[in-house]
This record gives C-alpha cells, sequence and structure tokens, in this order.
C-alpha cells in the first residue's frame, strides 16, 4: 500500500440505526478519531446548559440542519418560546448541581428516544486568584463545570453502552490547557473535563460510542461579558456553533476555534515553565 493509499484508507465499524440496532457499517478515514457526524435529521441532541451563548447557538445551528434538540439549563431564557412554535425543539429545566433531577431528566429524554448526540455546555466562570480566594466559588466552579459532566454521563452513559451507539461531547476550554492568571476556580474544572473526555474517548471507542472535546477561545457571552480586558480573535456564539458542526463533521476529537488563536496557545503549551511563567505575565501583565 502507498503512502497516499494508506492515508485514503478507511476503517470500517459498525454504525447503529436510528432504532439503535447495528446496522450499516459507517466510515471514517484513518486520520479521524470519530464516525464523521454529517446527517443530523432526525437525529435527537441533549443540549446540557445551552440557554444561551454558545449552547443555545449550537442547538439552532443542529435544529437548522434537521436534528431534534432538546434543550437543558436553568431559566428557560428564549428557549420557551421557540419550543412552542417548534415541535423539533424541547425543553427540559435542569439544574445540574441536583443529581437527582439529571437522572430524571435524561429517563424523560431516553423514555422519548435514544440520544444520539449529547453536548454538555453548562458553564460556570468568575475570575479569581489565589490572592482571593473564595472555597464557596471554587467549589460552584466544580460543582457545575465538572461534576454536573458526571451526573449526566451517570444517566446517559448506560443507555449509549446498551445501543453501542452514540457521541459525548464536552465543552472545556483552551484555560483547560495551561494555568493562567484569574483561572483559579475556572481552569482547574476545565483541565479535569478535557482529562475525562480523553479517558472516555479511549474506554468508549471499541463501543461505537464517539467522544470530542470542545475548547473555544473568546466567544461573546453572558459568560464573557463580565471580562474587563479586550479578548484576542473574539467569536461570536454562532461562528462558534458552526466551528463545532465543522469539527463533529470531520470527525474530529479535539475541536478548537478560532485556529489563529488556538494554534499560538498550543505552541505556549509545549514551553518549559521557566519560559511559560514569563510569558504569560508579559502578555497579560499579571
Ligand atoms: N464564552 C467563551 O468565551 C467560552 C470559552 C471557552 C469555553 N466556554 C464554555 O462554553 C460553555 C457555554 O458557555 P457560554 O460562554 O455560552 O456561556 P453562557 O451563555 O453563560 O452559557 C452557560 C449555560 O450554562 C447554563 N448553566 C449554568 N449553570 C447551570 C446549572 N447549574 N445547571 C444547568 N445549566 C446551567 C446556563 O443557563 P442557566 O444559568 O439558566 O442555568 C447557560 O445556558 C461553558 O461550559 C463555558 O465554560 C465558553
Amino acid at each position: 500500500m502507498t503512502a497516499t493509499s494508506q492515508v485514503a484508507a478507511v476503517l470500517t465499524l459498525k454504525a447503529p440505526s436510528r432504532s439503535g440496532a447495528v446496522s450499516a457499517p459507517a466510515q471514517r478515514r484513518w486520520s479521524q478519531l470519530n464516525v464523521p457526524l454529517t446527517n443530523w435529521t432526525g437525529r435527537r441532541v441533549w443540549l446540557v446548559g445551552a440557554s444561551s451563548g454558545i449552547g443555545l447557538a449550537c442547538a439552532q445551528a443542529l435544529r437548522a440542519a434537521g436534528a431534534v434538540v432538546m434543550i437543558s439549563a436553568r431559566q428557560p431564557q428564549g428557549v420557551i418560546d421557540w419550543a412552542a412554535q417548534d415541535s423539533g425543539v424541547q425543553w427540559h429545566p435542569l439544574d445540574v448541581t441536583v443529581p437527582a433531577d439529571v437522572q430524571a431528566t435524561a429517563g424523560r429524554i431516553l423514555a422519548d428516544g435514544p440520544i444520539d448526540l449529547l453536548v454538555y455546555a453548562a458553564g460556570y466562570y468568575r475570575a479569581q486568584r489565589a490572592t482571593a480566594l473564595d472555597v464557596q466559588d471554587l467549589l460552584q466552579h466544580d460543582r457545575v463545570n465538572y461534576q454536573g459532566a458526571l451526573h449526566v454521563l451517570d444517566a446517559v452513559l448506560p443507555d449509549m453502552l446498551a445501543r453501542q451507539s452514540g457521541h459525548i461531547s464536552l465543552l472545556s476550554s483552551v484555560a483547560a490547557w495551561r494555568g493562567l492568571p484569574n483561572g483559579l476556580a475556572y481552569g482547574p474544572t476545565k483541565a479535569a473535563l478535557t482529562h475525562l473526555a480523553e479517558t472516555l474517548y479511549m474506554d468508549l471507542q471499541d463501543q461505537n460510542i464517539g467522544v470530542s472535546v470542545i475548547s473555544p477561545g473568546f466567544v461573546a457571552t453572558p459568560l464573557t461579558a463580565q471580562n474587563q480586558f479586550a479578548m484576542p480573535a473574539l467569536l461570536s456564539p454562532e461562528q462558534a456553533a458552526a466551528e463545532m458542526l465543522k469539527g463533529w463533521a470531520s470527525g474530529q476529537f479535539d475541536i478548537h476555534f478560532p485556529k489563529r488563536f488556538t494554534w499560538w496557545l498550543k505552541c505556549l503549551r509545549l514551553l518549559p515553565y521557566r519560559l511559560y511563567f514569563p510569558l504569560v505575565r508579559k502578555f497579560t501583565g499579571l
């Protein structure tokens, strides 16, 4: 086999039917870590933490592409009106820090049909530095950003494993990649989420369950509205959603954007600490 044909070689995987039974093989290239998600018609997507910002924009893009979207968060914001007008949009109120509610909500959704894609987008961010440590706020970050994901996984994974089908996508952040000033509370939870996604991928790759981690740079949402500094390479939520759909369509595990920003951060990640720490101080002034 030539190098070119090796690059073009495709791996044949078992793919599930809509009913959950294993049916016609789907294909992915050797370079694709997941089976590409391209045809959204009738696909059932549960987006947790999607009443605003990136999650909501993603729900809108997926719905426009033909998916049935089930949206959860604590406050409905614009979702209730949308759901009233469109039978392909469902509102399932949920606080991810209440495990019993997560189980009950997942149970209701699964009673109607399988979850083809789970997007965990629930997020909480307050800038914090160690010079003003607030342990309650540290723990709240952990409950929403990380433990909430664990509760949702606990609720949906058994069904995906039984069906040998589905895809789990965790919304992490470039803040996961290395420690940053003001990230005392947020950064470690996102690092945990990225680590979780990596481990999930390894454990689930033979179960025909896709896993991806999404690491946006700056996106203009309520979460970042509190930032007092100029955010480089700022995207709109709609641009972020388009990048996510592109990443799923190309079978990526590591979906990061915008590349003009994230590639720089990937390079910074490789530096030894004696260079990394002074460079961050130089760029941020902190
Ligand atoms: N914006 C950025 O620049 C950026 C960059 C990297 C990563 N991210 C990540 O992207 C994700 C989406 O954030 P965003 O920027 O779009 O901010 P956002 O508009 O504030 O969205 C956060 C979502 O999480 C929900 N949420 C918060 N606490 C929750 C809880 N206890 N239970 C259920 N839902 C909860 C919020 O709804 P309720 O408050 O109504 O519950 C909201 O729908 C987050 O995970 C964030 O960390 C954002």
